[in-house]
């Protein structure tokens, strides 16, 4: 008798069950994920907040569906302490952020249209979504040099059905504010596309290196900025936020007008909190100041810990015995059309075509008549399907040689299969050795492919996983005392470390090592100076 969109698992995940269980244990439990700020050891100005629920002037009823004007002068008073300038008629207040989506998911949406939601993101916007027969679909962040949105995935995520884009400024849990570049793009993004861009910026104030603009001001896009009482003043029992309009005059007046009626149905918004708002948003100069003491005071445990961590080291072995070595995460292509721009032949490859090429080539060899599946193609690394080729007869190396010759055929540069770097046949070469050492056990039978640099496996965006120096190109960085410091241009590779590290302590390389000795970056040798003053 209930409806679709409320079938939800209920029952308890096994996390919920095991805190259950420690708790009605009696035991102790630190709670790292404690997230709520009255219960958090914070100072309220408790005096204030109680006065502030006793006014008189909440004993009448004077119903406005975009809130009292008294409180949305408080809150455009809000920005103009910010710096920036907000029109009370612009602003619609509601019970929660959480409400506020709710309205502007029911004025942009039919059943079924799609909102753009960052990954990684906060959990709520799934039940929200649901209970409004809205469907989400994600849009990447990506850490490249800090977070940042990833356009090219974002761009190709926009369907017909699209309606907005949602934007979470600060974003939870990443942190990472959006850029007036970013804006410039997401702007270009929904005027292209008709889009709204809904800004939830309701740890705006929360940032460590100062402060970033709000939305609020935004022009260029139908925009809605939301945020409220729950995290600007640590205050979310008391149910007060906000949403406001911006954008093209005419698309915001049209907006407002059915927003207004949305609120209206059900003016959930209650007198006495809405008479205490400017108290409230006093609250959190106080809150604030202290919120930002104890992330800054986190922070430097965090330091603490790591030089307590390093004096023990210092103690156990002495720092000067210590050495750190630190690498990063592999590059990626540049973008073809970026790359063609520069001359450089690069293409855009359509994956599943050349996988129903490959699919063909060996259907037609090994399954005539049926068209099988001999592949999964995780471009450019073909999986083979061993009960299709046991079905057709053909032993492990046969069947990765036909699979290779057939990516050949559909234009691939090369292959190197399985059994083959399982026997280390490859050819002496850079290209080779780089394959050998990327070799695993593991897994079903498969064949490498090799494919031309700048080929990226998708109609948009980049890609990686290639032996080309754009994807192996990674920091590489040594601290202690047997380094001289600088910074070397000479050919290094991660592999290094190890022959590094072994020639250091005097011990062997291990076994398969095939790296180097970074002799460049290591200081000379220290000499003890002879009693006469004369190095020996
Ligand atoms: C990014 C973000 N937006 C909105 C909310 C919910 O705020 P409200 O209490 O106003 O619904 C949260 C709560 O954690 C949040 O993290």
């Amino acid at each position: 008798m209930f409806a679709d969109r409320t079938r939800w698992n209920l029952t308890s995940n096994r996390l919920s069950k095991a805190l259950a269980r420690h708790r009605s244990g009696g035991r102790r439990l630190l709670d790292l994920s404690a997230s709520n700020p009255t219960e958090c050891g914070f100072h309220y100005d408790t005096g204030a907040i109680m006065r502030a629920l006793c006014s008189p002037a909440s004993l009448g009823y004077h119903p406005d569906p975009q809130g009292l004007k008294s409180a949305r002068e408080a809150v455009a008073g809000y920005y103009a302490h910010r710096g920036e300038y907000v029109f009370i008629e612009d602003v619609l207040l509601t019970t929660s952020t959480s409400e506020a989506y709710s309205f502007i998911f029911r004025l942009l949406c039919n059943p079924g249209d799609e909102l753009l939601i960052p990954t990684p993101s906060y959990p709520l916007f799934d039940f929200l979504a649901d209970l409004q027969d809205v469907k989400l679909k994600p849009y990447p962040l990506i850490y490249d040099h800090g977070w940042q949105i990833d356009f090219h995935a974002l761009e190709a995520a926009i369907g017909e059905r699209t309606r907005g884009i949602i934007l979470v400024h600060p974003n939870n849990p990443t942190g990472h504010f959006t850029t007036l570049m970013d804006l410039a793009e997401l702007n270009r993004l929904c005027s292209a596309h008709g889009l709204a861009l809904i800004a939830d910026e309701v740890f705006l104030d929360f940032g460590i290196k100062g402060r970033s603009p709000s939305l609020s001001a935004n022009r260029e896009a139908p925009t809605f900025t939301l945020s409220g009482l729950s995290k600007i003043s640590g205050l979310p029992q008391m149910k007060f936020a906000w949403l406001i309009v911006s954008g093209p005059e005419d698309w915001k007046r049209e907006a407002l007008a059915r927003l207004e009626v949305i609120a209206d149905t059900y003016l959930s918004m209650n007198a006495p909190i809405q008479h205490a708002a400017p108290a409230f948003l006093k609250q959190r100069h106080g809150f604030q100041r202290q919120l930002m003491e104890r992330v800054l005071a986190n922070l430097e445990e965090l330091d603490r810990q790591l030089a307590e961590f390093f004096n023990f080291l210092g103690h156990q072995v002495g720092l000067a015995n210590v050495w750190i070595a630190l690498s990063a995460d592999h590059g990626v292509s540049s973008l073809p059309d970026a790359a063609k721009k520069l001359r450089i032949p690069a293409a855009n490859i359509d994956v599943g075509k050349l996988s129903n090429q490959i699919n063909s080539s060996l259907s037609a060899r090994f399954s005539p008549g049926h068209s099988t599946s001999f592949i999964n193609f995780d471009y450019p690394l073909a999986w083979l399907n061993q009960d299709a080729f046991a079905d057709a007869h053909v032993k492990e190396s046969d069947a990765e040689n036909a699979v290779g010759a057939a990516m050949k055929q559909a234009g691939l540069r090369g292959y190197y299969t399985k059994s083959q770097l399982a026997a280390g046949e490859v050819p002496d070469t850079a290209m080779g050795r780089l394959f050998l050492n990327s070799y695993s056990p593991e897994g079903p039978w498969y064949v490498m492919g090799v494919i031309d640099p700048y080929n990226v496996g998708s109609s948009k965006g980049t890609d990686h996983a290639t032996p080309y120096s754009y994807d192996r190109h990674v920091p590489l960085a040594f601290y202690g005392l047997p380094f001289q410091s600088g910074t070397y241009y000479t050919h290094a590779e991660p592999v290094d470390l190890a022959a590094t590290l072994a020639a250091l302590l005097g011990i062997n390389a291990p076994t398969h090592s095939v790296g180097r000795v970074l002799t460049e970056a290591l200081a000379p040798p220290h000499r003890t100076p002879t009693p006469g003053g004369k190095q020996p």
